[in-house]
């Protein structure tokens, strides 16, 4: 059995590796290059960041511009090599400033040629994260990352939905989340939704496999605003119009999110004011699919996140779409409260069969196709459509503001608890 998961992960690396190869091919043209992204990161009222990866290493520049406005150049902030299927790229990040909230900029990547040229290297177009009375749209899946035809085939759908930001529940790239994979997994699937929309991951079991800070969150440049004491990128937060997004890294045990992301979280969305609060992690806590539900998230950070009036739950690891009514310890709660939890895991990899009969508690599901989650969000409501690789949509529902928020619980929150049976 063992060489027989061998024979397939080589088997799956050969492939990652020449369809790599093929692009690398493609785009490289024996002067600097833009081989891997661009990627929009870290959007903000007055600015965003971009990532690109350069081969071979040379000195570029990023400028933007907005209709009617004086353009700006940036030096990349940081550069940095990194081995990326068979070749060392560049890895370059920069910081823009400056923006108006909700404005899009064209930007350019220059190879800087000597002190009075600039060489085009990529074109595309941006924005700055919109203020919170626009309406966006919000792409999520998850459980994407093999390269196979079932991912390509999915990303092409989901750019015909035209998202304003995408948000990824984990299991980026399969099956170890190693540095030379991402080429075939995340950048050229995904290579149009990077360069112009904001890509927010978490983390899924598989980025595990090896150390993530060596791997995805050296990747990625993500909001470095998450709980003391925890590296950057596991855990963060962004507003991102109507909505406050947080992404939780659900790899850890109880008492580390009872000690330490309860808390964080619990200030996170106590500051969210009026927008809609939307979590994201990787292991569901209401599932009913191949893997239980995360006991150690329901009495750890679910209570926190009932507490404050959270609208959604999106996760993935189960490998199949599912959605709960609106739930409140675990019932469904009065109308107008409680939060739906979405598992949305049919983003790619092979899929999985839900555990039937389907409790009460659960309102959908599919796990015959592969699927993602296009959220149109306005201040005053939530549609959710669930949009299967065959077109169809799979499941649709809104939610309705409340007509008062629900952050009834004393500021700060009380302290979660470990049962009994979870101390140990
Ligand atoms: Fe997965």
């Amino acid at each position: 059995m063992r060489s027989h998961h061998r024979a397939i992960a080589l088997a799956l690396a050969a492939c990652s590796a020449a369809v790599a190869a093929a692009w690398f091919g493609l785009h490289f043209r024996g002067r600097p290059t833009v081989v891997l992204g661009p990627m929009v990161q870290n959007v903000r009222p007055d600015g965003f960041t971009i990532v690109w990866y350069m081969h071979p290493a040379a000195p570029s520049e990023l400028r933007v511009k907005a209709e009617g406005k004086q353009e700006a150049t940036y030096c990349p902030a940081s550069v940095a090599p990194r081995p990326a299927a068979g070749i060392t790229v560049q890895r370059c990040q920069a910081e823009v400033g400056g923006l108006e909230p909700g404005r899009r900029y064209d930007y350019e990547i220059l190879e800087v040629v000597n002190d009075s040229d600039r060489r085009v290297m990529f074109r595309g177009r941006a924005r700055a994260a919109p203020p919170p009375e626009e309406t966006v749209r919000v792409l999520a899946f998850g459980d994407s990352g093999t390269g196979g035809r079932h991912q390509r085939r999915l990303a092409r759908l989901m750019e015909t939905y035209d998202p304003d930001v995408v948000v990824h529940t984990g299991d980026l790239i399969y099956p170890r989340g190693r540095p030379e994979d991402f080429p075939a997994r995340l950048f050229i699937p995904y290579a149009e939704l990077l360069a112009g929309v904001p890509f927010y991951p978490c983390l899924g079991n598989h980025e595990y496999k090896l150390d993530p800070t060596e791997t995805a969150l050296s990747t990625f440049a993500l909001p470095k605003n998450g709980p003391p004491d925890e590296p950057p990128g596991r855990h963060y937060w962004f507003d991102f119009g109507p909505a406050r997004f947080v992404a939780i890294d659900s790899n850890h045990d109880g008492p580390l999110f009872a000690g330490r992301v309860a808390p964080w979280l619990d200030g996170v969305l106590a500051g969210a004011g009026d927008r809609w609060k939307i979590v994201f992690f990787h292991e569901p806590i209401h599932t009913h699919g191949k893997y239980p539900p995360a006991d150690k998230l329901q009495w750890s950070i679910l209570p926190v996140m009932e507490r404050h009036g959270v609208a959604m739950i999106l996760c993935g690891h189960n490998h199949m779409y599912e959605r709960s009514h609106p739930l409140l310890a675990g019932r469904r709660g009065p109308a107008g409260e409680g939060i739906t939890h979405v598992t949305t895991g049919a983003g790619g990899a092979n899929l999985a069969s839900a555990r039937l009969p389907m409790p009460e508690t659960m309102a959908a599901w599919d796990d015959r196709q592969h699927s993602f989650t296009i959220i149109d969000l306005t201040p005053e409501a939530l549609a959710v459509r669930q949009v299967g690789i065959s077109g169809r949509v799979l499941d649709w529902f809104e939610l309705a503001r409340p007509p008062e928020r629900r952050d009834a619980g004393p500021p700060g929150g009380s302290p979660a608890t470990a049962p009994a049976q979870a101390s140990g």
